[in-house]
């Protein structure tokens, strides 16, 4: 038997609920959301995307906490416990990747074929231990480049302290930005910064760390957040962009859309690569877990929301042009607040809002890999989180000097390009894409184990403690009113939020993800006018410099 040594946890469920919050409200939230509402519908999209988080990411999020909170571990010894003997969906799978290996090899891809076949064969000896490694993996290579964006953040904090983002037009911000993102020193400099602070806050532990900043940051986030909606709402004109942003466009809804909406809300709730797996490994067991996912969610959605009214209407009220895409935080919105009475200091607070929202999440990034470390390796918390802080790092300073190309890393371009038969843009995108697939695909799979393997029954005891009524407590009964009313709440179980939820975690979101997965990794390619970004398509038409263009060009991957 493993001896198991008292694990820390969460202080109090709030101090949960912020952090986990705080994970999952990110650069996600407030850069993306509001640009791809803007781009996809307005309200149309807002509706889509409350349905997806509703039937896909809650159901996801409570499977990922009952997870944690039933083994007290790490998302590789979540799985590594719970693994069974033999598994004939795991073999399957093993069988599946082991021919698609076979496959490669014959068409002469011999990285592909090689990759496929040795996960094959891992998926064969570790089963679904594999899916607790691949969150893991998932949380270095999403650091890497998401500490290369929250870096730009404090590059921008510093400028609009220091009165740098006085830009008259937009062009000028984006030509700036462009520079300032393609300037390998400062990329460097700046990533290493939200990486130390990162480091700082989970070397100190879960209370002391990462749930005292939590406690702090996370209504700091709402008060700065707040202020601008304010400012931005009482500016004249404002009214226009209110109405941009939530006056429902249905034309625009494409099938495409909500696969985009898909995505957009796995990678904004922190889903499919164990961080929820891990914060939730920390949490009491009288807690209610299905509240706790609720307010989770619920916060998530919320600060979304809010990031486009705290954007829109100051974006009309100053007359520029709302469909600026990836670009619109960056380089429309210095323009917007420089014409603003007190300019700098609302720049200023903007960008401390998105640093503080991306600290939050990079610190639930780096505890996942910090975790697995200290449990099942048994490394000291602070010797963990140095090493592979600085690993990552070291990982993200090559996405940091390939923001818009391959030119400062050419021999990785080329070892890749080998193996693989091609790369992407750059190395920044490459990491992007990989964390797509893998948080779709630890979606998925996190779906199936508790749907198929670990079973709903389980997965529903664990959920129980601390909440009764999600399991005993006739569905229609509580939402007529009636659930302290022992007659409507009989033995006979029959339509309770516990068979709801298991009917969505065994059918109803893997088919969804399915279907979002096979789109993500361009199997599926869904007919629908696609909504292009404004400034990338402006961009890309002008004969700007090469590569702030390309860089700018990247940033737009909607998968951040
Ligand atoms: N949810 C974060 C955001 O919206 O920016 C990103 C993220 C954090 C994804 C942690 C995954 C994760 F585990």
């Amino acid at each position: 038997m493993e001896q198991r040594e008292k694990r820390e946890g969460w202080h109090s469920g709030l101090g949960f609920i912020l952090a986990a919050a705080g994970s999952a409200i990110g650069l996600g939230n407030i850069w993306r959301f509001p640009y791809i509402t803007g781009q996809h519908g307005g309200g149309a999209f807002v509706l889509i995307y409350l349905l997806c988080v509703a039937l896909i990411g809650l159901p996801v999020m409570l499977c990922e906490i009952a997870l944690g909170r039933h083994t007290g571990r790490n998302p590789v010894g979540a799985f590594r416990r719970l693994n069974p003997d033999s598994c004939r969906l795991a073999h399957l799978f093993g069988a599946g990747m082991t021919l698609c290996g076979l496959l490669a090899l014959f068409m002469r891809s011999w990285g592909w074929g090689g990759l496929f076949i040795l996960i094959g064969v891992l998926i064969f000896k570790y089963r679904w231990t594999l899916v607790g490694v691949m969150g893991v993996v998932a949380g270095f290579v999403i650091l890497s480049f998401y500490s290369v964006v929250a870096g730009w953040t404090i590059g921008y904090v510093f400028k609009a302290a220091t009165g740098q983002l006085a830009f008259e037009t937009v062009d000028v911000a984006k030509e700036s930005f462009g520079a300032f993102i393609t300037h390998p020193g400062w990329a460097i400099l700046c990533h290493f910064l939200f990486m130390a602070l990162c480091v700082a806050v989970v070397c100190r532990g879960i209370q002391g760390g990462i749930e005292k900043v939590s406690k702090v940051l996370m209504p700091l986030l709402f008060m700065i957040l707040l202020a601008l909606i304010v400012r931005g709402l009482t500016l004249p004109g404002a009214m226009a962009g209110v109405r941009y942003y939530l006056s429902p466009n249905f034309k625009l809804i494409t099938p495409q859309c909500i696969l985009v909406a898909v995505g957009l809300a796995f990678f904004s709730l922190s889903l499919g690569m164990g961080a929820m797996i891990t914060y939730g490994s920390y949490v009491a067991k009288e807690q209610n877990l299905f509240k706790s996912a609720m307010a989770i969610v619920g916060l998530d959605v919320l600060v979304a929301f809010l990031a486009g009214l705290a954007i829109f209407p100051a974006v009309f009220a100053l007359g520029f042009q709302p469909d600026q895409g990836s670009g619109l935080a960056f380089q429309a919105l210095p323009a917007v607040f420089h014409h603003m009475p007190l300019g700098a200091a609302w720049a200023f607070l903007f960008f401390l809002l998105l640093l503080v929202a991306a600290l939050t999440s990079g610190i639930s990034l780096l505890e996942v890999v910090t975790a697995y470390w200290v449990d099942e390796r048994r490394w000291s918390r602070r010797k963990a989180t140095l090493v592979f802080g600085g690993c990552i790092f070291a990982l993200g300073c090559l996405c940091a000097v390939s923001v818009a190309n391959w030119n400062h890393i050419k021999p990785v371009e080329q070892a890749l390009a080998t193996l693989f038969g091609g790369v992407k843009d750059s190395f920044f995108v490459t990491m992007e894409t990989m964390a797509d697939w893998m948080l779709a695909l630890g979606g998925l799979l996190i779906a199936l184990f508790v749907g198929w393997v670990w079973g709903v029954r389980r997965a529903v005891d664990e959920i129980r403690q601390g909440s009764d009524n999600f399991a005993d407590v006739h569905l229609w009964s509580v939402m007529a009113g009636l659930k302290d009313d022992p007659s409507h709440n009989s033995d006979m179980h029959v339509f309770t939020l516990a068979s709801l939820w298991g009917v969505f975690v065994r059918f109803i979101c893997p088919v969804a993800i399915v279907i979002a997965f096979l789109n993500t990794i361009g199997w599926l390619e869904l007919k629908g006018p696609e909504a292009k970004p404004a400034a990338v398509e402006q961009v890309a038409d002008e004969p700007v410099a090469d590569e702030s263009a390309s860089a700018i060009r990247n940033e737009s991957h909607e998968s951040m």
